[in-house]
């Protein structure tokens, strides 16, 4: 089995911290370090929040980075709403005692970057702050990132506005450097995330696993759910940020097509939505693999594998 190097770009935040559990039992991933910036909650709870889950997950030597407080031009919106005021609510956790690394999430980005064959993937489950801004100060890392794989984006519905998806509506400027640069992108929009419910029997099967992790996991998931389901009327929560990690590590769980995707930066009713030409109506070039489909089964299936693999 190959081990893919990845560093995770994250805003803890519930899915994302079910994320980082995911990708912490799974074998075929090397979590090289975590950066975290601004988005489900200020950027003070997403790192104390990431350093949480790495304690629960029993890896307290993971590296921790804080990079960008705020977006690059707006104002910073949060979601409370949906992670409560924590970003972790539904378990207490305790305090961290691991430290938070002093180096700055891009420096952090660049400097692991440049050191590298190529070969790491950046798997981002929040705003896309971090990253533009690396691109920004360090162009030359370009070339050294082997794939970005994003949750992010929305086809045919937002979850913040009619047809603006959070991450990306919360830093438009940032995703608009990262989806008109040459990178290599992938991206797992809401279409896909929201097929993929934590349903009560799904939920009581990780509750079921027995383990103080399980039980974290569920407790999260109990809390999460409830606003999608009086909010939208769900059988459950959507596990967005896991299909980031589900897909780096069994890919054949998804299918996707290249596609031109742009990003709204300026109108007030539509900012921060992706423009998907599913028709090629631009004329321009295919710049990002957006996934389509999701086997839903098999993907609670390595969840719930992933998770019981905890003691
Ligand atoms: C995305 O927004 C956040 O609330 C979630 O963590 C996920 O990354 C879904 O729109
Ligand atoms: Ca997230």
């Amino acid at each position: 089995m190959t081990t893919n190097p990845i560093i995770i770009d994250c805003d803890p935040g519930v899915d994302d911290a079910i994320a980082l559990l995911l990708a912490f039992a799974s074998a075929e991933l090397d979590v090289l370090g975590i950066t975290t910036v601004a988005g489900n909650v200020p950027l003070s709870l997403t790192q104390t929040n990431a350093r949480k889950i790495c304690e629960l997950a029993g890896r307290s030597t993971m590296r921790v980075y804080a990079g960008c407080p705020r977006p690059m031009l707006r104002s910073l919106e949060t979601a409370e709403y949906a992670h409560g005021t924590t970003g972790l609510q539904g378990t207490e956790l305790p305090e961290p005692t691991m430290p938070l690394q002093a180096q700055h999430g891009v420096d952090f980005l660049i400097e692991t970057l440049m050191q590298s064959d190529g070969d790491i993937t950046l798997a981002t489950l929040g705003p896309l702050t971090n990253l533009a801004i690396a691109l920004i100060k360090a162009p030359q890392i370009t070339p050294k990132i082997r794939e970005v794989v994003m949750m992010g984006g929305a086809i045919t519905h937002g979850n913040v506005t009619p047809l603006a998806e959070f991450n990306i509506y919360v830093d438009p400027h940032a995703a608009q450097v990262v989806f008109s640069s040459t990178l290599k992108l992938t991206i797992i929009s809401l279409d896909v995330t929201h097929q993929v419910l934590t349903t009560p029997d799904r939920l009581e099967k990780i509750r079921s696993i027995g383990t103080p992790v399980s039980q974290a996991a569920a407790d999260l998931l109990a809390f999460y759910g409830s606003y999608d389901i009086e909010k939208y009327g769900m059988p459950g929560s959507p596990l967005h940020d896991p299909c980031v990690i589900a897909y780096l590590i069994q890919p054949d769980l998804f299918t996707g097509r290249e596609f031109f995707v742009d990003v709204e930066t300026t109108s007030d009713r539509t900012i921060g939505c992706t423009i998907v030409d599913l028709w090629q109506l631009t004329g321009k070039s295919p710049n990002v693999n957006v996934i389509q489909t999701v086997n839903v089964e098999k993907f609670y299936e390595l969840l719930i594998d992933r998770l019981s693999r905890y003691v």
